[in-house]
């Protein structure tokens, strides 16, 4: 059939930059973008985890290099960006996924050094690599960044203030960065997701995880990495030029209860 519409949902042949992508939601994010036929730099603090990303992609004939990156290293963001673009010859897409849980009592004798660990990685190295990316992406003619936020982005938890308030700033970077940078083409927007079964929740027991979806989340189960990767992936299509700034819960329906979150037993 003669196609009828104009904009595409292919980024087959875009560069990718996504941060975090030795496990989680943002391999999840790397391997789907590979299998969009998009070419991924995959960088993340664990070593082991990047070459196995990597080897994965590649064995299944996609497109990947890897980069070990502490991303608290903040002075070694801006070379790294500018050697992965060099590497592929320019960056269409930035993912801004790596992120540590950061949970705190306000009156905890640590809270200062968790705070600061937090806001390092959970926002200013946002920042930084969005500031090392932006020549490359604002030459892309199509450029996309996606924040990875969190439902801690719009709502809050108790013991976990640092994390909340990092992510709070992740969606008002995001919000801020959208009206800056429409004017060169780059389109800023970011997920909140829900819970969602990966490293950063693999030590809640099961059991737990159960009765918090039971009870709390109208789909009744935790997410998979993957329904986040292609909530990721609809942000970043060129057919989606003029989503800008804009905050996308991915929660099973846990923000919008209006009943407080207690579901009737079933
Ligand atoms: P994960 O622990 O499976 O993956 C996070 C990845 O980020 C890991 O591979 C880790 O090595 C990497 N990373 C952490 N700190 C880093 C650093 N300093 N430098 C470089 N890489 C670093 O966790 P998940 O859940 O996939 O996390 C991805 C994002 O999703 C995070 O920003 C997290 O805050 C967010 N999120 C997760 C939720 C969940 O339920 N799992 C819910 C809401 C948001």
């Amino acid at each position: 059939m003669t196609r009828l519409t104009k904009l595409s949902r292919s980024i087959a042949g875009k560069i990718a930059l996504v941060t975090g992508a030795a496990s989680g939601m943002g391999r999840a994010t790397a391997c789907l973008f590979a299998d969009e036929g998009a070419k991924v730099a995959v960088l993340d603090r664990n070593g082991e985890g990047v070459a196995t990303v990597v080897k994965e992609i590649t064995e299944a004939g996609g497109t990947a290099q890897g980069w070990t990156l502490d991303l608290a290293q903040g002075e070694k963001i801006a070379p790294t960006v500018v050697e992965i673009a060099e590497h592929f010859g320019g960056l269409d897409i930035l993912i801004n996924n790596a992120g540590i849980d950061a949970s705190g009592r306000i009156q905890s004798s640590k809270y200062e050094e968790v705070w600061e660990r937090c806001f390092t990685i959970n926002l200013a190295a946002h920042h930084r690599l969005i500031r090392a990316a932006l020549p490359y992406l604002s030459k892309s003619g199509a450029g996309r960044i996606v924040n990875i936020a969190s439902t801690e982005g719009v709502g809050g938890s108790a013991f976990s203030s640092p994390y909340t308030a990092a992510k709070h700033g992740v969606v008002g970077l995001t919000r801020a960065l959208a009206v800056e940078l429409g004017t060169q083409g780059v389109t800023v927007n970011c997920i909140c997701p829900g819970a969602i079964h990966t490293g950063l929740t693999a030590a809640i027991p099961d059991k737990a995880k159960e009765t918090f979806a039971r009870r709390r989340v109208p789909l009744r189960r935790y997410g998979e990495p993957e329904e986040v990767a292609h909530a990721t992936l609809s942000l970043v299509l060129p057919a989606a030029s003029y989503i800008n700034g804009a905050t996308l819960v991915v929660d099973g329906g846990f923000t919008i209860q209006n009943n407080g979150g207690t579901l009737s037993p079933s």
